[in-house]
């Protein structure tokens, strides 16, 4: 039975039930760190990132991973993992271990297998940055948001999403058709509606809003948008589904066809890249 919602009702409705995920106000006053003059002092981005442990923590294990320490003696240190990884890397890994933390409630989702589809296409989006003309720390968020509305359901709902799975027998193209029948919005909506309320830059916000059709969005929001649909589609291929639906691995929809060829990428080109990100991603100790 569809239980006529909107994606600021369920927003609405976690807020008030205290179960809303939160964007760490730490990336915001880091930018503004380094902004200013007292950013190029370490010893005040340490102090910064100290008073946020969970992130902290992630830093220093990112610090040892075999990307930024690759045999190297034990970092323990905060200003040493910092020197080592630079001001870009650093800035990644506080939106990244911040994503990691969020998800606290359980839910009926395969949790471990959306947190690794949403860091998959996180990596993929940064890598096509460039080819869309999107801001690639941007990229990195849409990748990493773009499924945020799928847990937001599964937590307003456990049965609403229980049903979608059903309905769409487990196939990212059914899902949206399924959520809508269900919930009369669709998880698109809802991703959207939460990074808007977390103040991500607005092709941000567009790009996720329109990963399931780029058309939806005003048109200079379109290559944020299409960017976002590859990137999800990057993480299906390699066999990463999103603890609710995937495509069959290896394979390419026709609609994701199209997008490659719009931005004159060959499938292998894409398969490589998103290897490749794959790759990065591990490397970093993320997966
Ligand atoms: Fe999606």
């Amino acid at each position: 039975m569809t239980q006529r919602i909107t994606s600021t009702e369920v927003i609405d409705r976690l807020d008030h039930l205290k179960n809303l995920p939160t964007f760490s106000g730490l990336l915001a006053e880091y930018d503004a760190l380094m902004a200013s003059a007292k950013g190029s002092h370490l010893k005040h981005v340490v102090a910064l990132l100290r008073t946020d442990p969970r992130i902290s923590t992630g830093l220093l294990k990112s610090a040892n991973s075999a990307r930024f320490n690759p045999g190297s003696k034990q970092v323990t240190d905060l200003a040493d993992a910092i020197s080592l990884m630079g001001n870009n890397d650093v800035r990644l890994l506080i939106v990244t271990w911040n994503f990691y933390t969020m998800f606290g409630s359980p839910t009926a989702l395969d949790q471990e297998a959306y947190l690794t589809h949403s860091m998959v296409s996180a990596f993929i989006a940064k890598a096509l940055g460039p080819h869309c003309r999107v801001d690639e720390d941007q990229a990195f968020s849409m990748g990493l948001f773009h499924d945020l509305g799928v847990y937001l359901l599964a937590l307003y709902s456990p049965e609403g999403i229980q049903a979608v799975r059903e309905t769409s027998q487990g196939k990212a193209g059914r899902q949206i058709a399924a959520e809508k029948d269900q919930f009369a919005t669709t998880h698109a909506h809802v991703s959207a509606r939460m990074v808007n309320r977390w103040q991500l830059p607005k092709p941000v916000v567009m790009g996720i809003l329109g990963h399931h059709n780029p058309a939806l969005v005003p048109r200079e929001f379109q290559a944020p948008a299409r960017l976002t649909a590859l990137a999800q589609a990057g993480a299906f291929y390699l066999g990463y589904e999103n603890g609710l639906v995937g495509e069959q691995p290896g394979i390419l929809t026709e609609t994701s066809q199209g997008l490659l060829k719009r931005l004159k990428l060959s499938e292998s080109g894409f398969q490589e890249m998103a290897e490749a990100a794959l790759q990065e991603a591990q490397d970093t100790g993320l997966l």
